[in-house]
């Protein structure tokens, strides 16, 4: 088994608080992860840490065996080009129009692509996620879950090999979902590794090889979609969990 993220002993903590515990865990390359668990458990955090994005207080994080905060430049651009969040807030640019929005990261990973070719990229990521309005509105004018379908397309436009998405079907309508679960589905097939936060448990059991529990900041249940699926005990468990 290949290994893509490491945790290592990583502790966090904000405004005296512990939000994760000694974590210690790998994902594995090409799998998928789910992280669930009740409202303030730590999801988040765990995420945006095993994204690189929190520093920890302690351990350490790697990707690929390299520590990701004693990266070089060229090492931390890879691993930004290669993985890509979707926030649970969407975190689009507050001031910046939604093509703005899309070609930062293009003008970013690839400073030689032209102008035309930067603009279809846009309008296929844009038309796989189904988003059919204008580009030239900036976010605030958009509905919370047009804002999710544009956080999506943004973590598709550099082909990333490692997907992280936060909470990323609950603010859709069914079809606009099963649109996304396809996109990831697609992700699986070409070999990409995908980290997901959700609270649905069918979208779980659909796409995830390992389910992780978190509470309290700290990895409570490991199990795999097969141990769930045969063991009713353990995915009414779960779905206790889930909501505890
Ligand atoms: N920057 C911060 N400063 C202080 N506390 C924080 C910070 N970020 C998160 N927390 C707290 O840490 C805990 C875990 O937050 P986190 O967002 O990781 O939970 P979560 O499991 O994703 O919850 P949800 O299901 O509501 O999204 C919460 O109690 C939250 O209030
Ligand atoms: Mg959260």
């Amino acid at each position: 088994m290949a290994v893509i993220i490491e945790l290592k002993n990583v502790w966090f903590s904000a405004q005296s608080r512990i939000l994760a515990r000694n974590i210690n865990f790998e994902y594995e390359e090409g799998k998928t992860t789910a992280l669930i668990g009740p409202a303030g458990g730590g999801k988040s955090t765990l995420l945006k840490l095993s994204a690189g994005l929190l520093v920890p207080d302690q351990g350490e994080v790697r990707f690929r065996g390299k520590d990701v905060f004693r990266m070089n430049r060229k090492e931390n651009l890879e691993f930004r080009r290669e993985g890509a969040v979707v926030f649970q807030d969407s975190a689009l640019w507050a001031n910046q129009n939604l093509f703005q929005i899309l070609e930062l990261p293009l003008r970013l990973h690839f400073p030689g692509m032209t102008a035309r070719d930067r603009m279809r990229r846009i309008e296929t990521v844009v038309s796989e996620v189904g988003y059919r309005k204008e580009l030239n509105v900036r976010p605030a004018q958009l509905s919370m879950g047009e804002q999710k379908l544009l956080a999506f397309a943004r973590a598709l436009l550099c082909h990333p090999r490692l997907l992280y998405l936060d909470e990323w079907t609950e603010s859709l309508d069914s079809t606009a979902a099963q649109r996304l679960i396809g996109l990831v589905k697609r992700c699986q097939r070409e070999g990409n590794t995908v980290i997901f936060v959700s609270h649905n448990l069918a979208v779980i059991s659909e796409l995830a090889d390992h389910i992780v529990m978190i509470l309290g900041g700290q990895i409570f249940l490991k199990v795999t979609r097969e141990q769930i699926n045969s063991d009713e005990d353990l995915m009414r468990y779960v779905q206790k969990g889930m909501g505890a």
